[in-house]
């Protein structure tokens, strides 16, 4: 409950123009912590930089509710372009898109499919791309307005390219979650399971942590024993600890999940995991459009509501 106080007051101070102005203003050194940087090359070198440590990268565009139809066909021809440069880098691309960037709930126009979404049209587009180069992309899950959509264009995708190109997530503080990983089963989906982002109503998502870390618990399992392959995105030791004896207990393989840990956060763990042989993923955001990206860290943890305001101070 005070969790979610917390990330409701920081959430709603960051949405105040002159907080966000200053920020935009002033903020872009402290968001580098958690942004790889503003451009293509930047963020390929944070992924090298990160193969160094046996770290794989999910590379994410950053850009939330981009308005136009044109404006998001053109974000997906970025998201294109950062394909064709991870291939061109010899990186195999592996990237995630909100669905919201690429015109979900917009009809397409012109040389799109008449009626169609245009976030599928732009989503069939990043996602055939990647698999011509053997990548992934992965649907970001956003507010619980979309999850519907999401997972229906989720199951779209994955019948026309198959599991190994595409997949999707789940946010244990969602109520509706563990049933929501059942119907996708037939699939054999790849699924990221995270704690939830947003600031989400109690009719919808729980509102204590300890619900949503047992949640979070037993999506996981269930979709290990379902054999599945699991993408498990958190900083939470004991969680990961959990699940490492899960999985050692139930012989679920190394090669069947993955650690999943934002860049820039507990990098000596992700470090460490990948020491002892586990698969570990930083997702790496880039791009001019960091400022949501960032609230939504900082509302995350005090730690970093800390770090910022230090950072400001001194600066
Ligand atoms: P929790 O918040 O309980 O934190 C566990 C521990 O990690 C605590 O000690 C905490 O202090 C530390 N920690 C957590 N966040 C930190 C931070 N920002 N800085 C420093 N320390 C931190 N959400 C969503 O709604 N849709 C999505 O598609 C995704 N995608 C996604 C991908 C990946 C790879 C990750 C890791 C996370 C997401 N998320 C997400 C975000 C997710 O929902 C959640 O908000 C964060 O992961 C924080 O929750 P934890 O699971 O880390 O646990």
């Amino acid at each position: 409950m005070i969790d979610q106080l917390y990330r409701k007051a920081v959430l709603t101070v960051a949405e105040r123009p002159p907080v966000e102005h200053l920020m935009r203003s002033r903020g872009w050194g402290l968001a580098q912590r958690f942004v790889a940087g503003e451009d293509i090359p930047s963020a390929l070198a944070a992924v090298k930089d990160l193969e160094k440590d046996g770290v794989m990268g999910n590379l994410d565009l950053l850009g939330e509710f981009i308005e136009s139809p044109e404006q998001c066909t053109a974000f997906a021809d970025d998201v294109l372009r950062l394909i064709e440069a991870a291939h061109g880098a010899g990186i195999k691309p592996y990237v995630s898109i909100k669905l919201s960037s690429v015109g979900q709930g917009k009809e397409g126009r012109g040389k799109h499919e008449a009626g169609e979404d245009l976030g599928l049209t732009n989503a069939r587009r990043i996602v055939g791309q990647a698999k011509r180069y053997g990548g992934f992309v992965c649907l970001d899950m956003e507010d619980s307005g979309r999850v519907d959509q999401t997972l229906a264009q989720f199951r779209t995708l994955a019948s026309e390219f198959g599991h190994e190109h595409v997949g999707t997530v789940l946010q244990s503080y969602l109520r509706r979650s563990l049933a929501d990983r059942a119907a996708l089963d037939d699939l054999s989906p790849n699924l990221r399971i995270v704690k939830g982002a947003y600031l989400e109503p109690e009719t919808v998502a729980y509102p204590d942590k300890s619900d949503v870390d047992q949640n979070y618990r037993r999506l996981v399992y269930a979709h290990l024993k379902a054999g599945h392959y699991t993408n498990v995105a958190t900083h939470d030791e004991q969680i990961i600890d959990d699940v490492r004896r899960f999985a050692l207990a139930h012989g679920v393989s190394k090669d069947q999940f993955e650690f999943q840990m934002l860049y820039g956060i507990r990098r000596d763990l992700q470090k460490s995991l990948a020491a002892e042989g586990y698969r570990v993923r930083a997702y790496i955001p880039y791009g001019r459009d960091w400022y949501a990206y960032f609230s939504r860290r900082i509302a995350e943890t005090p730690r970093n509501a800390v770090f910022v305001l230090r950072g400001m101070l001194k600066g």
